[in-house]
């Protein structure tokens, strides 16, 4: 009885409502879906092993969804090529757990806007864009996971803040971990390898977030990123150089520190300014700094990078008419305010203007957590109709062009001056356009939700004429 009484008291101090939370089981040939539809906040789907072909959106709070593992054999979902997501996270307080996720084309497991999240012990592949990626997600943790094979990050942390990233494995990717206009994250323990490059630290043009910073690079093994780049050409993961073990672009207040970087072609690590990273494709954006700063390289082990350099590294070198890729090149003419530990140990190029480091060598953060999940928040049904664009018709729609459906301008066309039509039609769509193939519908999003895209898009402003 005194150890119930406890248990109940730290529920309560945690704020989880101890007896309220149902357990729903879904078995092969159900639906994943139904059971969220079916699940109030504080609930856990546990998932049978089974191959379940759908997408996943969980809209409300506090949901564990978990994988049972039985004898080895865990539940997959599989989209075959032709679903775009696998799991869509927009609740806060989410874990997703034990699920292997493969072959969809955008997205494996995407939170957008989610706080205080958990996703661990996932295997995710082939799942087109991206694998894990929480973006303008915050106090969140991604750890154990085994991702691989796509065409831009496989663990994306796009404009998140607060989160960890722990003790992945990321390979057979054009970036392994990328931490994009981010800020406060710890990537640590991971397994990087066989990527385009290993790990990369970005700060993007034209994204909501302006700044970057406090992002902690550390005990990561980083081995042989050598793939050739296989996003399109024209993509912005397109211009990611090569052979790289550690790339920074622009992106400010990085430590790295005891990562083991090896057997990468170009270079361990690569620092560059936005405008050399990203000009060819992609206009600057006049609110952000495009130089690095405050970069800090404490001891790590390098070994054996730089002996086959192509690309962007290749053409620094013959320029400087250097022989060999180096353990640090900083192509950033203008970067400051960044230190390394010894300039004689290192084969370092560019950092004639870097300082040794003095202070602290070693970083004492253990999590960029923080100590209280975040309160619960409420979006304004302006937040709520455009983070539901992001995350679910954008997959299909976009804003100058046809994608999987016809673009913006043909909805707003034909749905003007008329939201509640717009979102009482996508819940059961009929044929509009016989070219194009059928609209699965949209009739797991709340009503509210509904109304709210559906203005969101009726007030969006097309970027480019539509080619009509
Ligand atoms: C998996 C892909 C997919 C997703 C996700 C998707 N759509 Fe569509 N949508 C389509 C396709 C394909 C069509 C064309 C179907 C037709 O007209 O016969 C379409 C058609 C439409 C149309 C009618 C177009 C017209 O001619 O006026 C509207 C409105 C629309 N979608 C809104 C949305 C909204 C809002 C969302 C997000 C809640 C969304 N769609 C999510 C694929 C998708």
């Amino acid at each position: 009885m005194v150890k119930k009484y406890c248990l109940v008291a730290v529920l309560f101090a945690l704020g989880v409502p101890p007896a309220l939370a149902a357990v729903h089981t879904v078995n092969a040939g159900q639906s994943i879906l139904a059971a969220v539809k079916a699940s109030s906040p504080g609930d856990t789907i546990r998932v049978m092993p089974g191959v379940y072909s759908e997408t996943v959106y969980i809209d409300r709070d506090n949901i564990t969804l978990q994988g049972v593992v039985v004898s080895g054999v865990r539940p997959v979902l599989d989209g075959h090529n032709k679903l775009k997501d696998g799991v869509l996270v927009a609740g806060d307080g989410v874990t997703v757990e034990n699920l292997q996720i493969q072959n969809y084309t955008a997205n494996g497991l995407n939170l957008q806007g989610v706080n205080n999240f958990m996703v661990r012990y996932n295997i995710v592949r082939d799942t087109g864009i991206y694998a894990i990626n929480p973006e303008l997600s915050r106090n969140g943790t991604v750890a154990y996971n085994r991702i691989s094979g796509v065409w831009d990050a496989a663990i994306y942390c796009g404009e998140c803040i607060d989160v960890d990233i722990l003790y992945n494995e990321a390979f057979g990717s054009v970036m392994g971990i990328e931490s994009q206009t981010a800020e406060n994250v710890l990537i640590e323990g991971n397994y990087v390898h066989g990527n385009a490059t290993g790990i990369a630290a970005f700060l993007i043009p034209g994204v909501t977030r302006k700044a970057s910073g406090n992002t902690v690079i550390r005990n990561n093994f980083v081995v042989d990123n050598n793939l050739a780049n296989f996003a399109p050409r024209d993509s912005m993961p397109g211009m990611v150089p090569e052979g790289i073990g550690i790339a920074i672009a622009g992106y400010d207040g990085v430590v790295l520190e005891g990562n083991q970087i090896s057997g990468n072609n170009s270079a361990a690590i690569l620092l560059v300014d936005q405008a050399t990273a990203f000009s060819g494709n992609f206009a600057l954006d006049p609110e952000q700094d495009p130089t690095v700063n405050d970069t800090r390289i404490h001891a790590n082990v390098l070994f054996g990078n730089g002996e086959k350099p192509v690309g962007l590294v290749a053409a620094f070198l013959a320029e400087a008419g250097l022989p060999r890729g180096p353990d640090v090149l900083d192509a950033d003419p203008r970067s400051g305010g960044n230190c390394i530990y010894s300039k004689t140990e290192l084969l370092v190029v560019g950092a004639d203007h870097w300082a040794l480091c003095t202070g602290p060598l070693r970083s004492t953060v253990t999590s960029m957590r923080l100590s209280q999940p975040i309160a619960p928040r409420t979006w304004s049904d302006e937040e709520l109709g455009r983070n539901t664009w992001v995350a679910v018709c954008s997959a299909c729609h976009n804003e100058n062009g046809y994608l999987i459906g016809p673009p913006v301008s043909k909805i707003q066309q034909d749905f003007a001056g008329a939201p509640e039509a717009l979102a009482a039609w996508i819940v059961a769509p009929t044929r509009m356009n016989p070219d194009f193939p059928e609209m699965p519908p949209q009739d797991y999003l709340p009503e509210k939700t509904r109304l709210a895209v559906a203005r969101h898009v009726l007030g969006l402003t097309p970027k480019k004429a539509a080619a009509d």
